[in-house]
């Protein structure tokens, strides 16, 4: 194997091994009972969120603290509750939705 597609296969690994962890995140916190990757639920879909808010500047704190305490009226008429028991992980989660 060339150097290159070595260094290539170890990115790939890498990222994929980060977005795994957020999935898991997202499940941990109870996020998935609202929020699907492609299905609309009671929430947006994930890829809605990330198409809706990539470009935004400080995108990942706005998302972060959306999820924290909450958000309405983007979407549609049904609320995002405040989620501060993941308080923790939001920052990360943030971050993997606008990698989607
Ligand atoms: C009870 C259902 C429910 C749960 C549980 C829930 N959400 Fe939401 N979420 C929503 C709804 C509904 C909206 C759309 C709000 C709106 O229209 O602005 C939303 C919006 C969002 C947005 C978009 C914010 C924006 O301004 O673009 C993010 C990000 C998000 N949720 C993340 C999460 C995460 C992460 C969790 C778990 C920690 C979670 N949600 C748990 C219902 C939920």
């Amino acid at each position: 194997m060339k150097p290159s597609s070595l260094l290539l296969a170890l990115t790939l690994l890498l990222t994929s091994g980060t977005v795994a962890a957020s999935a898991a995140l997202a499940k941990k916190n109870n996020c998935i009972g609202c929020h699907h990757m492609t299905d609309k639920k009671v929430g947006p879909t994930w890829k809605a969120i990330a198409e809706k808010n990539k470009g935004t500047p400080d995108a990942e704190k706005m998302l972060a603290e959306v999820i924290v305490k909450g958000g309405k009226d983007k979407y549609g008429k049904v609320p995002m509750p405040p989620q501060a028991k993941a308080k923790a992980d939001a920052a990360k989660i943030a971050k993997w939705i606008l990698t989607l």
